[in-house]
């Protein structure tokens, strides 16, 4: 039987992750996977997880299962995180959670929800999306198509374009939307935006599902979440995917969330249990060892704030760098306009760079970056950028 199996190519992101660690140059520079490194390279453990981590070890009395939804305290955490601690969706108790096994986690429970609900449902995704999206919805059997997103020649938005194909998804369909820190464009929705785009979903009837993986990369937690927060107050009912990878740096543990919001309380509670159901039938319940870490650092105030702070120092750091991108280019003798690189958000940035370009950059100076010219920015650091921006200059100069 299993000779019948076809070899399949490997995935984009990860493919490049495994070519860059066999990769014997000294100077190579890994911009490819979206993990925040600091000034030496590392993905430290930030320092409110060790500490959460210690007390966990002090107070863990036992390991058995903690049932399908996982862990409660995390679940109610990551709701208020998200939706704000009052927030009139978890007032009316509009808001049912289970937490996964990462963000991936999330969104595969979450399509297998939706086929459910609605076995014929196409899910929409932006043009381009995180390159696991459409293979992920996919393999759970959903239809797939795109809407338009990212203009590739102004370096912004598709804007009308975009209202343009949402004006067009009919009721039964689910649009997903990035809440921030648009993967692997950069480029996310303003407010204004956010309000255009909740008008249609209210008028045409569709429904939104957010996938928030980088929530606190952006603008700060808060803002990174207002156009999700706006949706939610405007529309009946919205799925919503979130991952504590990046900013809690727990990529390895795999903790993640899905929360529904449903039109009001008597449906959240049938949506409750066929999330359960959902889940059983998958992996019966999640890990609990990333959800009890992130329940810690947020019962403490004092935790949180470390937390904060270092969370703000990634996001500085990252933002520092497309500045310093730009400039140094500059110094380079580049000439095209790489301005847009400050309009972007998050861990990426879309560098507008063509393929033979990225290859020669791999093949010739061991930088790897995505296909689509994706650069996950926190790869830079003191010791690479010149080395990263002559050899960008010396590229495309051709
Ligand atoms: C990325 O886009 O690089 C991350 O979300 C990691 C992944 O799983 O692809």
């Amino acid at each position: 039987m299993f000779s019948q199996l076809q070899t399949v190519a490997t995935d984009p992101i990860l493919g490049l992750m495994a070519e860059y660690k066999a990769d014997p140059n000294p100077n190579k520079v890994d911009l490819g996977v979206g993990v925040y490194k600091d000034e030496q390279g590392h993905t430290a453990v930030l320092k409110c997880v060790k500490e959460a981590e210690a007390l966990r070890l002090k107070q863990e009395d036992s390991k058995t299962y903690i049932g399908m939804a996982g862990d409660l305290s995390f679940n109610a955490h990551i709701e208020k995180l998200a939706f704000g601690p009052a927030h009139q969706v978890l007032l009316a108790n509009r808001v049912t959670t289970a937490h996964t096994p990462g963000g991936t986690g999330a969104l595969r429970v979450a399509a297998e929800f939706i086929k459910r609900a609605n076995p014929n449902a196409t899910i929409w995704v932006t043009t381009p999306t995180w390159a696991n999206h459409i293979s992920l919805f996919q393999a759970a059997g959903l239809k797939v198509k795109e809407y338009a997103y990212y203009d590739y020649d102004s370096k912004g938005l598709q804007t009308e374009q975009m209202f343009a194909d949402l004006n067009t998804i009919p009721a039964g369909d689910v649009v997903l939307v990035h809440a921030c820190c648009h993967n692997p464009s950069g480029m996310d929705l303003n407010f204004e935006q956010w309000q255009r785009f909740t008008a249609i979903a209210k008028e045409r009837g569709f429904t939104p599902l957010v996938d928030m993986a980088y929530q606190g990369f952006g603008s700060g937690l808060d803002e990174d979440a207002a156009g999700l927060r706006y949706l939610a107050d405007n529309v009946p009912e919205l799925l919503l995917c979130s991952s504590c990878s990046k900013n809690f740096g727990l990529y390895r543990e795999r903790i993640g969330a899905v929360s529904i919001v449903a039109e009001d309380s008597k449906v959240a509670e049938i949506a409750r249990v066929n999330l359960l159901s959902v889940v059983r039938s998958i992996y019966s319940m999640p890990p609990a060892h990333g959800a009890i870490i992130v329940s810690h650092i947020l019962d403490s105030q004092e935790l949180t704030a470390l937390w904060h702070q270092e969370l703000a120092e990634m996001r500085n750091r990252i933002n520092d760098y497309r500045q310093l991108i730009i400039d140094k280019l500059a110094a380079e003798g580049v000439s095209q306009d790489f301005s847009f690189i400050t309009r972007q958000h998050g861990m990426f940035s879309f560098l507008g760079i063509n393929k033979a370009q990225i290859d020669r950059l791999k093949a010739e100076f061991s930088i790897y970056m995505v296909g689509s010219s994706r650069v996950s920015i926190a790869g830079l650091n003191h010791s690479n950028i010149d080395y990263f921006a002559k050899s960008v200059a010396t590229v495309l100069k051709g």
